[in-house]
């Protein structure tokens, strides 16, 4: 391609979405691409879409439907649909959207330079979304600079798609089956982001504890990558998510307990507190089970933080079934959850079973959900009051959105903390400071940086302390 040319990019999703965004930019990077903010100075307009509910996928159309008409006034602008709904729909997205150019699916973006040079060039619509092959995107993707949101903390995708086939849930459609990448190919991008001073990264996968499984040329998994990118000088914080509760090994347990560097978070759903929804939703696990290694983990763990997520209103979920749920996040003792309305979603069970007579009611699904929100907050909560007057890491971020006076960052439990301190932002963004907290909020917490002598002394010497 001759002339530069802009690119404009909305995400939709998971995490791994949003890695898979900032692959894309740096792919088209490559290509003599620049990203831009706004829609309107772009000739290259992508929508990187998710499935995983309804809602997001009536958001994917609606981006589309604002561009098709920005197309009718500038005919050249190209239009490309990436993601899960891609994936899923196929050439069906050129029907729905007569104006798109380019559909592409999950396993197709290292292709997206020659897809769009395509478009461009021949003005043909053109699909990729066939999934032969035979590793993981991540592997085919050896010299791509991604286009990181910060240059701090990165994400690093180790696994794709997923082999569970939960009966309500459509990521083993449009992610495919279960790929691992090779550890070599993990290894060398961790080795990059700490030459580039990143200090934390964040593992991911639809279920990233399953690493490994579906190698067949060794026997590797997650606790072994851990143990590997622990050695990686640099880096200071690994984290990983999502985690299936089936494949949680004492192993994986064991890194997180003994690796200083793999902070003591783990993201792990528990979906319904009912064994009966538990069964039908084909988890694999009783609420017994979940509430055992929760507490194994706790055990083991003593610091960490036990997240989750949970669908409520599953097809022919009864108001006990409900309580159930509704239980289980204090039994369990998790610190946080996303909570969600049940979707039904193209070819699987649970969709099938809503259409003939177990849905339940929207209305009903609603009340649940804002009882469950309200159980979530009320346990966050109680978890973060268990941190006041503590002093805890974190990894300072920048300004707080909220209140420009105040910094803010994680704790290694995963916790926002936003801080006053009389440092600058620039001398404290990417570094790992003491926080004493003063106040708990259900979802984050407010404290004070404890400035240690010698680096207040230095601060002010060399000026960094904000007037
Ligand atoms: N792999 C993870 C979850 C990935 S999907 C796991 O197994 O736990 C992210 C979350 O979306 C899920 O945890 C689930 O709570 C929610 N979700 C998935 N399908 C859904 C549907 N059909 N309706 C509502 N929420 C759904
Ligand atoms: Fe979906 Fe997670 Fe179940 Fe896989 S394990 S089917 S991603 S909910
Ligand atoms: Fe959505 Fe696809 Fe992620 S359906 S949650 S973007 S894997």
């Amino acid at each position: 391609m001759t002339t530069p040319r802009k690119v404009y990019l909305e995400t939709l999703g998971c995490q791994m979405n949003f890695n898979d965004s900032e692959v894309m930019l740096g792919l088209l990077q490559k290509e003599g691409f620049e990203p831009v903010e706004n829609k309107l100075d772009a000739d290259l307009l992508i929508v990187n879409t998710c499935q995983i509910r309804g809602s997001a996928e009536d958001k994917a159309f609606s981006h589309l439907g604002t561009w098709g008409k920005l197309k009718a006034k500038n005919p050249k602008i190209k239009i490309a649909m990436a993601g899960c709904v891609a994936q899923q729909t196929k050439d069906g997205i050129f029907k729905r959207a007569p104006y798109v150019d380019i559909v592409f699916g999950t396993q197709n973006i290292h292709e997206l330079p020659e897809l769009v040079r395509r478009a461009f060039e021949g003005n043909n619509r053109v699909l990729a979304v066939d999934r032969q092959k035979p590793r993981n995107t991540y592997d085919y993707l050896t010299d791509v600079a991604p286009r990181r949101e910060n240059d701090i903390s990165a994400w690093v995708t180790i696994i794709e798609g997923c082999d569970y086939f939960c009966t309500y849930c459509v990521v083993p459609y449009t992610r495919g089956r279960q790929i691992s990448r090779t550890p070599e190919s993990i290894i060398r991008e961790v080795f990059q982001l700490a030459a580039q001073g990143f200090k934390e990264i964040t593992l991911l996968g639809q279920t990233v504890d399953s690493y490994g499984k579906d190698f067949t040329d060794r026997h590797y998994g997650l606790a072994e990558l851990l143990y590997e990118l622990h050695e990686i000088e640099g880096i200071e914080r690994i984290r990983f998510m999502t985690s299936h509760p089936l494949d949680l090994t004492d192993r994986i347990i064991d890194a997180v307990a003994e690796l200083p560097k793999v902070m003591e978070y783990i993201h792990i759903p528990m979906q319904a507190g009912d064994d009966e929804i538990l069964a039908r939703m084909r988890r694999g696990y009783t609420s017994q089970q979940y509430y055992d290694l929760v507490r194994k983990i706790y055990d083991r763990v003593p610091n960490a933080a036990v997240s989750g997520d949970y669908i409520v209103g599953f097809p022919g979920e009864t108001d006990a079934q409900f309580q159930r749920t509704v239980e289980s996040v204090a039994l369990s003792g998790i610190h946080n959850a996303n909570s969600a309305a049940y979707s039904p979603r193209k070819q699987t069970p649970a969709a099938f079973w809503e259409l003939h007579g177990e849905e339940i009611p929207e209305a009903v699904k609603e009340e649940r959900l804002q009882i469950l929100i309200e159980a979530i907050r009320a346990q966050s909560l109680k978890k973060n009051q268990g941190y006041l007057n503590c002093e805890v890491e974190v990894l300072v971020e920048g300004k707080s959105k909220r209140n420009p006076n105040r910094l803010t960052g994680r704790t290694r439990s995963n916790k926002v903390v936003n801080f006053e301190t009389s440092l600058s932002e620039d001398a404290l963004v990417g570094q790992l400071i003491q926080v004493k907290i003063q106040e708990a909020l259900p979802f984050s917490l407010i404290g004070q940086m404890v400035l240690p002598a010698e680096l207040s002394q230095s601060a002010v010497l060399s000026g960094a302390v904000a007037p």
